[in-house]
């Protein structure tokens, strides 16, 4: 099966000074070769800092690569003018942590989700209010719903205006960084199913960014586990999950036991 994304050595250094003023260089990335199929959904773990929103980024045409090189669908990408960038990476989309600072609040939610479609030109007005009415419905969100901002709505609402927003340029890959982590666990399942329905009925590819090992291994097909800008360990969910090779991983997944028994015990009344 050919891949849908490719990288191969990618590194990423950012320039910065230190508190004490002194230049000093951040290797966010570092030798990052890793290949993604069609329909599958890849589950990026990894202590705070390893790297995994600097990946993202890279692989959406978000940040520039410091080197190495990356393919979609068998085309190479790595420093395409900014035309035919541009073209690539509406195929490639992400959802974020916190859709408060990432969705204008002026905006309604039907204009949310129409906005790329408008910024694209894609289809005349009433072609893209066509589609974004669509998109909000098949995520949840109907009626009087459509013209309310991002403020009147839940959390777990915001991400689902966020995850239409995203799907209105029709990408292959959805890229999910943090998503569900603001969200309680009853929001972060109902969210999940919604995602399982959108992978299955739209044929989507996802990278899905989490600290939650749980949660890694319930979503994805595979998982890649990230400390220090590197990829340390990669495989099917079952290896992964049945024999830990790297220390990060196997602490990863101890803590993920924790958080499940602590999820056993008594909630706080609310
Ligand atoms: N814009 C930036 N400028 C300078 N350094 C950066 C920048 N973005 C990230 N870094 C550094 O790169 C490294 C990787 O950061 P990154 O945000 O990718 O990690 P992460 O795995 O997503 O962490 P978290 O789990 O906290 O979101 C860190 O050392 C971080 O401080
Ligand atoms: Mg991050």
């Amino acid at each position: 099966m050919e891949a849908l994304l490719k990288l191969e050595n990618v590194g990423k250094r950012y320039g910065g000074v230190d508190a004490s003023g002194v230049r000093k260089e951040v290797r966010a990335l570092d030798d990052v070769s890793l290949t993604i199929y069609p329909r599958s959904t890849l589950a990026l773990v990894g202590p705070s800092g390893s790297g995994k929103s600097t990946l993202a980024l890279c692989m959406a045409l978000l940040e520039p690569m410091s080197s190495g090189k990356i393919w979609f669908e068998g085309t190479e990408i790595t420093n395409l003018p900014e035309r035919q960038r541009r073209a690539v990476r509406s195929n490639i989309q992400m959802v974020f942590q916190d859709p408060v600072s990432s969705l204008n609040p002026r905006m309604t939610a039907l204009e949310l989700v129409m906005e790329p479609l408008r910024v694209q030109k894609r289809g005349d007005h009433r072609a893209q209010r066509g589609k974004a009415g669509d998109l909000l419905e098949r995520v949840g969100l109907r009626g009087e719903k459509l013209n309310e901002r991002p403020s009147e709505f839940s959390g777990g609402q915001r991400q689902r205006i966020a995850i239409a927003r995203a799907l209105a340029l029709e990408p292959k890959l959805l890229i999910l960084d943090e998503a569900l982590s603001a969200l309680d666990c009853s929001v972060q399942a109902q969210i999940v199913n919604l995602l399982f329905e959108l992978q299955a009925s739209l044929a989507l590819t996802y990278v899905f960014i989490t600290h939650d090992m749980a949660m890694a291994a319930h979503l994805a097909d595979e998982i890649a586990v990230m400390d220090h800008g590197r990829v340390v360990e990669m495989g099917v969910v079952a290896r992964i999950v049945n024999g830990p090779q790297h220390a990060v991983t196997q602490r990863l997944l101890a803590a993920a036991r924790g958080i499940d028994n602590v999820a056993d015990a008594p909630r706080p009344v609310q």
